[in-house]
């Protein structure tokens, strides 16, 4: 991976990005999938973050890509904070668990850590972001907006300590709740692919019906 490049997405890559999303993420959560129709229409939404849109290059070639929008969190008194929400965070299949993923979110981070925001925060598999600092909601006192704890709702601390006590609800961008009855016609823009199930979708299924308890002490196995 020496000759990987990691630069800002270009009107170019519009397509390139959008095809190799679809391919990183079919079938994985659900028959086939939307997130590829959801990089198409967030890039016209208000809260998205184009400066912050990277692609990974090899040989000329998009193999990884990642977006972030705005998001905020917003305390039981009314005060608001800023944060910033990444996703969808993709790699071809062909070059998964090479670090390209660490690449690009690591460069991002440092941007966005550049911009004065303390926290990124986002819904994900805690086993691809735990090592990159993530820890839950629960772990720094921020909650979903109906005040759960998610096991998928992952925050990175950039500044710590700056949110005192207390809970803060997180809201992310309304662009995350696709038109899910436009994403078939939207996907006949690609080469067809067979949606089917696999073990993944049921993982995915108890992973969003996971939540985290206050903390206990661990029991050992
Ligand atoms: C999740 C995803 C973005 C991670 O990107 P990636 O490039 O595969 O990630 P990395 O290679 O940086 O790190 C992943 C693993 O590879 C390991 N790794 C890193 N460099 C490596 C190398 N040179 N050789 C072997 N393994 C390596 C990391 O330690 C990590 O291992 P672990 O999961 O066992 O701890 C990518 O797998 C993906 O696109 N998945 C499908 C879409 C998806 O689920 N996106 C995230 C939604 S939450």
């Amino acid at each position: 991976m020496e000759k990987l490049i990691i630069r800002p997405e270009t009107g170019a890559d519009h397509f390139a990005v959008e095809a190799l999303t679809r391919e990183a993420f079919w079938n994985l959560y659900v028959p086939g999938c939307d997130e590829h129709y959801l990089v198409h229409v967030m890039r016209e939404h208000a809260d998205y973050v184009k400066e912050l849109a990277y692609v990974a290059e090899l040989d000329g070639e998009v193999i990884g890509s990642i977006h972030y929008t705005h998001s905020h969190l917003s305390s039981a008194s009314g005060e608001l904070r800023d944060t910033m929400t990444f996703g969808p965070l993709c790699v071809h299949p062909r070059y998964q668990r090479q670090g390209v993923g660490t690449r690009l979110l690591g460069h991002t981070v440092e941007l966005v850590r550049q911009r004065g925001f303390t926290h990124i925060i986002t819904y994900g598999d805690p086993h691809n972001y735990f090592k990159h600092g993530f820890r839950t909601g629960r772990d720094h006192g921020i909650s979903d907006p109906k005040g759960e704890f998610p096991l998928g709702l992952l925050v990175l601390e950039l500044e710590a300590g700056r949110l005192g006590e207390g809970i803060w609800k997180f809201q992310e961008s309304d662009v995350y709740n696709v038109d899910k009855s436009k994403i078939d016609a939207y996907d006949a823009r690609f080469l067809p692919k067979d949606k089917k199930s696999q073990y993944s979708q049921a993982l995915f299924s108890v992973m969003c019906r996971a939540f985290v308890r206050e903390n206990e002490p661990v029991h050992p196995l």
